[in-house]
């Protein structure tokens, strides 16, 4: 038997061509600026920076100050003038089956036709739009003209229900959304259009709803306020001149969970964050001209913008861009579109591989995957076993997998596998080495480095190019979350484990954020929706490890005294929290209890509802008020089981 940490011996890995990443780390940690003259050139520079970081104002770091550029030109138009004009940039494949190929150059086209519309809607560099949309190709389209003329786009994710749309377009500003009448979802439909007019209901500052037709579902038309794309976009030839942005002006605002109930804007820039996407998807993935390149993950996370849209186009590689579920209509539809297209690197989640591995070793058997040759992971550790399935299954044991760890916060891959600067040995379930330009560190509560093999909390003692320039209207708190913990490093809030050999193990997060399948959510956020219910006057959510969505969420309910428990009220609570923040944060259990573990001064003690309910050890309960609660709490998870 191998043991846990053992590496797998190299040889069992195709061609790894290169070994230099000792060498290239170095460099960045020795001589950045020389490092970092290099690596920015992965993007062409309208006028190149005078200073490589500025970090006269922290933790306000500026990369690339001075240097002009447009992300869309460097995605596009370079691409077009070389020698890539009709190479597809995107196969577009539709639940159904339908495909569609867009070349570098049909994309251009469709990307200035939209830019100038928004021009002509009244856009212009700096305002904020919202993208909702389904995995189609306006998506990319609407985020690409956004990038040409400046416009900051905040895209939401379109699984968000009403109140999480509403939330981040009051935040945003959001002058204009851009939709679709519905999007495909396991054969069904979702009525995207209805969700904006409910948000739209709640704020003031949109002022045109533009409406890409999709499902065909039939929807209200507001007069002066909503427009269909189909008449309002021209598909003709329009030259839109790249607006040259500033290195450190905005390009996009991506919402997601902290350990409030107030979702988090980060915000990235156009300079540090596209040489860093680029960079480290060459880095970890060492993708070729002519391979296909398929991130499975939704263009509505930071995966997606980061690894569907920006750095492969960029780099000008095809890439497959996938609309449906992966079990839909059967278990092997991801290994269908692998076979068909002739897929030759997968990056998805352990979610995802968990889920297929428990229909069985059949259905990747039922495809030919020989075309495959490097396969990635991201979103949460990857257990051992799943690990093992993926490698052999999918990989029919000679694909490396590359573990990829990082956050919406990071923008692109911090801790990975290098497979283009020269593969390390892999351990299962490590992400192995950092990044060049990454330097992290594990420590103890008091800022203490841990010795190896020890847990302690990860962070990043220097800045590097691809991280959050700040929260949208909230400095202070970018300043506090991220930097107050140790100050002068980048606070990461996940555990972390550096063993002897220096590979580093991500071991989840610090905080009360839960990660379902794959996605950050806030307790606080599911336990505001729950208590907007009407008949919930109390409540305390928690994670619950589970061994296919990594965790799922467990939710203890005080109802209001005229509502009694039975099963219309969970199903009405349930209802709510689709409606309000989307079906990903629907609790899988619901108990209803009279009263819930509190401290003399009120606060519900969250940590020991889940230590009881868990089988956990509760740790301090001296400041316990009610200890009925908690008799209470076991029950109803004894009648439960
Ligand atoms: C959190 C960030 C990065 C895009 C998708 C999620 C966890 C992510 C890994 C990994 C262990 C991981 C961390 C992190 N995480 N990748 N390979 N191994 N943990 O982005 O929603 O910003 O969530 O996901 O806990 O903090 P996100």
């Amino acid at each position: 038997m191998r043991e846990e940490n053992e590496a797998l011996p190299i040889k069992e890995f195709y061609n790894p061509r290169k070994s230099n990443y000792e060498e290239v780390y170095r460099k960045s940690m020795e001589e950045p600026e020389k490092f970092w003259k290099e690596a920015s050139k992965v993007v062409e520079w309208y006028r190149d920076y005078d200073v490589m970081l500025d970090d006269s104002n922290p933790p306000f770091y500026k990369w690339f100050k001075g240097g002009k550029l447009n992300v869309s030109y460097n995605a596009l138009d370079r691409h077009v003038k070389m020698h890539r004009r009709n190479k597809a940039a995107y196969i577009w494949v539709a639940e159904n089956g339908e495909e569609k190929i867009v070349t570098y150059d049909g994309l251009l086209r469709r990307v200035n036709n939209f830019a100038r519309s928004l021009i002509d809607l009244g856009m212009k560099k700096g305002d904020r739009i919202i993208i909702y949309l389904p995995m189609i190709l306006e998506a990319p389209v609407a985020m690409l003209a956004c990038a040409r003329i400046g416009v900051v786009f905040s895209f939401v994710f379109a699984g968000y229900g009403a109140g999480a749309l509403a939330d981040r377009i009051k935040d945003s500003g959001a002058k204009l959304i851009v939709t679709s009448d519905g999007a495909n979802r396991n054969g069904k439909v979702v009525e995207l259009k209805k969700i904006v007019d409910e948000a739209l209901e709640e704020t003031s500052s949109v002022g045109t709803v533009i409406v890409v037709k999709r499902t065909g579902t039939s929807v209200n038309m507001e007069e002066g306020r909503d427009i269909w794309w189909h008449d309002t976009v021209k598909d003709g030839q329009t030259h839109v001149e790249p607006e040259w942005m500033d290195a450190n002006d905005p390009l996009y605002l991506l919402y997601s969970s902290g350990t409030t109930g107030k979702p988090k804007g980060v915000l990235h820039g156009n300079g540090g964050y596209s040489v860093w996407v680029a960079n480290t998807l060459k880095w970890a993935f060492d993708p070729q001209e002519d391979d296909r390149w398929w991130c499975a993950a939704d263009i509505g996370w930071v995966t997606g913008h980061s690894y569907i849209v920006f750095a492969p186009l960029i780099l000008g590689l095809t890439s497959i861009m996938f609309e449906g579920a992966i079990t839909y209509p059967a278990p092997d539809r991801m290994w269908e579109i692998i076979e068909k297209y002739r897929v030759n690197i997968l990056y998805t989640s352990p979610t995802a591989i968990r889920t297929l591995m428990r229909y069985g070793d059949r259905y990747p058997k039922m495809h030919d995957l020989s075309t495959l040759k490097t396969l990635g992971t991201v979103g949460e550790p990857i257990n051992p076993a799943a690990w093992k399935w993926y490698y052999e299954n999918v990989g029919n044991s000679k694909c490396p997998i590359i573990d990829t760890y990082w956050q919406t916060e990071t923008g692109g891959c911090m801790i990975a596998p290098s497979l283009g600067l020269g593969l390390p040995p892999l351990k299962p379930g490590s992400g192995t080495f950092p990044m060049p330009g990454v330097e992290p560190v594990v420590l103890d509560e008091n800022g203490k480095e841990v010795p190896a093999g020890q847990k302690g909390y990860i962070a990043y003692k220097r800045p590097w190019p691809g991280m959050l320039m700040t929260l949208n209207n909230d400095p202070e708190r970018f300043k506090q979350v991220y930097f107050e913990k140790y100050p002068g490093m980048y606070f990461c809030a996940d555990y972390a484990m550096k063993d002897q050999d220096g590979y580093y193990w991500l071991l989840g997060r610090s905080d009360e954020v839960l990660n379902v399948s794959g996605h950050r959510l806030g307790t606080i956020e599911v336990e505001d929706a729950l208590i907007s219910s009407r008949e919930v006057a109390e409540s305390a959510v928690f994670g619950k490890p589970d061994s296919v969505k990594g965790e799922v969420i467990v939710a203890f309910v005080v109802l209001k005294d005229e509502f009694v428990n039975d099963r219309e009220v969970i199903a009405k609570i349930r209802k709510n929290i689709r409606e309000n923040l989307g079906p990903i944060y629907v609790p899988e259990e619901i108990h209803i209890v009279k009263t819930l573990p509190k401290t003399r001064s009120g606060k519900i003690m969250r940590r020991v509802v889940k230590a009881v309910a868990l089988n956990q050890f509760p740790g301090d309960i001296s400041t316990l008020e009610n200890t009925a609660s908690v008799e209470e709490v076991k029950e109803a998870i004894e009648e439960f089981r």
